[in-house]
Formats: C-alpha cells, sequence, structure tokens
C-alpha cells in the first residue's frame, strides 16, 4: 500500500442510481488497491437544500450502508459522516477567504440550484466546503463523474492559492473519471444527466429489483430509427444504454454495437436489461443484508481516525496561516 490517499463525497439526498456506481463507486472501489482510500457521506453538503430532519438520520444512514454494499471495505478504508469531523468546515471558513466570489457565482450547480430553491450562501460556498473535504486529508486523486469537473478545478485552484500564500501544505489533487459512464443519462430523457432527485423511471437505483429494472429499461427513451449505433448526437438514448451495457459486461462499446446492430431496439433493451439486473442483483442484496450496527460501528471508527488525520493536517494550516 502507497501511501497516497484518495477522497471522495457523496450527498444524501435520494436513492444512489446507475449513475453514482458507474461513474463514482466503481472507481472508489477499485481505487482502495492502490491508495489509502477516505470516503464521505456529505450530509453538511446536503443542508444546503431543505430537509426533514428524521428522513435525513435515515437517508445518511442508507447511503452509508449502500457505499458498504457496493464494496468500499471498512478494514482497509474509511467512510464517515462529514459533520462528525469539524475539521471540514474548519477549514472551509479559512479557504473561503481566497474564493472570489464571482468565480463562486459562475459555478454552475450555483446558478442551478439557485433557481430551483432560492439562494442562500451554504449554496454560494458550497463548493469551497467541497475543496475543503479534499484537502483536509491532503489527498492525491478524487474519483468522481463529470458533473464535479467545475468543482474539482476550484479545488486545484484554492490549493495552489494556499500553497502560494502561506507556503506548500496541499498537494494539488487529480480528478478520476471513467472512460465510459463518466456522465449517465437519464433513461426517460437522454440529453440530461441521470439524477437522484429526477423522477424514479428516469434511473435505475441501486435497490432496484429485477423487475423493476426490466421495466425501466424497457421503457428508457430510445431513438427514431432501428439501427443499435454508438452515436451520441443522431442517437443519445442508444448510446446512453450502449455505455451501461459495456461497464455491466466488460465488453467494448464497439463488439457491442456491431452484434446488436440490425437485432432491433427490442432485443437489443432485453440484454441490456439481463446485464443491468445481473450486476445491481448482488449489490440490492449486500445492502439488506447488512445490519444497521454495522454500519454504525464503522462509521464511528471511521470518524475517529478521520478526526485525527485531519487534526495533523490543521496543525499544518495554523503554523502556515499564523493561527498558532
Ligand atoms: P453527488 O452526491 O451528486 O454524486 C456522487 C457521485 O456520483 C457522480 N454522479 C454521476 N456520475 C455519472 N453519471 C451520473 N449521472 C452521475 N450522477 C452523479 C458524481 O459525479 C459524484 O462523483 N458535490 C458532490 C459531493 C461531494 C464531493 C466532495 C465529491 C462533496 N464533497 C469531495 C468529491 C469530493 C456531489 O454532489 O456528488
Amino acid at each position: 500500500m502507497t501511501n497516497k490517499r484518495v477522497f471522495s463525497g457523496m450527498q444524501p439526498t435520494g436513492e444512489p442510481h446507475l449513475g453514482n456506481l458507474i461513474g463514482a463507486f466503481s472507481n472508489w472501489v477499485s481505487m482502495q488497491d492502490e491508495y489509502f482510500s477516505i470516503y464521505c457521506v456529505v450530509d453538511l453538503h446536503a443542508m444546503t437544500v431543505p430537509n426533514e430532519p428524521a428522513q435525513f438520520v435515515e437517508a445518511r444512514h442508507n447511503l452509508a450502508k449502500m457505499i458498504l454494499a457496493v464494496g468500499v471495505d471498512p478494514g482497509r478504508s474509511l467512510l464517515y459522516y462529514q459533520s462528525a469531523v469539524h475539521h471540514h468546515a474548519e477549514l472551509s471558513w479559512i479557504l473561503s477567504t481566497l474564493a472570489g466570489l464571482g468565480h463562486l457565482e459562475r459555478m454552475t450547480q450555483f446558478k442551478e440550484k439557485s433557481d430551483k430553491s432560492g439562494q442562500n450562501l451554504g449554496l454560494l460556498s458550497y463548493p469551497v466546503l467541497q475543496a475543503a473535504d479534499i484537502l483536509i486529508h491532503k489527498v492525491h486523486a478524487v474519483p468522481v463523474g463529470d458533473d464535479q469537473a467545475q468543482h474539482l478545478e476550484l479545488t486545484r485552484d484554492l490549493a495552489e492559492r494556499f500553497n502560494h500564500r502561506f507556503g506548500e501544505v496541499f498537494p494539488i489533487p487529480e480528478r478520476i473519471t471513467p472512460e465510459i459512464g463518466a456522465r449517465v443519462m437519464s433513461l426517460t430523457d437522454p440529453t440530461s444527466k441521470m439524477s437522484k432527485t429526477d423522477a424514479p423511471k428516469s434511473r435505475i437505483d441501486l435497490i432496484d429489483t429485477t423487475d423493476q429494472i426490466v421495466k425501466k429499461i424497457k421503457s428508457a427513451v430510445t431513438d427514431t430509427g432501428s439501427v443499435v449505433a454508438y452515436d451520441w448526437e443522431g442517437q443519445p438514448g442508444i448510446s446512453n444504454l450502449l455505455e451501461i451495457f459495456s461497464y455491466f459486461t466488460g465488453r467494448p462499446i464497439a463488439d457491442l454495437a456491431a452484434e446488436y446492430e440490425t437485432a432491433g431496439y427490442g432485443t437489443f433493451k432485453v440484454a441490456v436489461a439481463e446485464a443491468v439486473a445481473d450486476g445491481v442483483g448482488p449489490i440490492r442484496e449486500a445492502y439488506l443484508g447488512m445490519s444497521d450496527e454495522e454500519v454504525a460501528g464503522v462509521m464511528s471508527s471511521s470518524a475517529e481516525r478521520a478526526r485525527s488525520m485531519a487534526d495533523d493536517t490543521m496543525a499544518d494550516v495554523r503554523s502556515a496561516t499564523g493561527l498558532t
């Protein structure tokens, strides 16, 4: 095991779905072999939109359970609730003094979310807290989907600014996105990304049963025409299904497109649905089989270790900035 570290996080704002699995979790799991891995249920981020407290408790817990079910291994990696390690918020404040207001106001997610749920300061400073999540553990790599590219750029920028002003404290972290499936699209609108907060039939959730998966994929919006081809311009619906198919079969997209080219959309969709159901089934079973106590135990012991690691970084930050 190297001493290189990886960090990533996910918000407890809805059911985890295929986009989360393919775009992020798959790398969270595989990177454990090479990096010391630190993963987080980012509950403070989720507070930037309204939550009902009783449901929030459950959403946090269920997401933690799902992260373990997909294969994050608490024997070698950390998994904790962001709010259990106060250092994230503390470092966020310090980084916020280096973040330009204009830059934050131009962030796509700020513009989208503030249109939907009204503006609040937390939504604006959201990416600064994300930078703090990453930098508090001095990590080298961050596995995320495509939609996090802007936030990772800001993180790198803040790390560089901090280092430039106060001396080298932070490594500059790399964004790691998969070659295929960095942006899994909605089943009902293949021009927008699959999202936890959209209608259930637009996404495959990782707790969906085989029946639900087959139904959703059969009714996925595809394109006019009948030839199966990988062509995002002309056939976004089919291209999205081809990427998903390739992920679950481990076969190159070109092979799959050649095999199903003239099979017809119906046959193609059945094959995709079977592959997805086979891949998701074991995750659902692992999730259903896991005890709540086990999850709670992992969350609290990881948080304790994460606090002690974050103490070390904050000591460096305090001494570099004169806050000693
Ligand atoms: P979140 O909770 O929206 O999503 C979690 C992860 O899933 C990826 N993802 C997707 N990948 C491919 N296709 C999709 N349709 C899709 N939808 C979501 C996301 O890119 C992400 O990797 N701001 C972050 C949470 C966060 C974070 C961090 C991430 C907070 N602090 C520090 C990394 C490092 C977010 O809202 O992810």
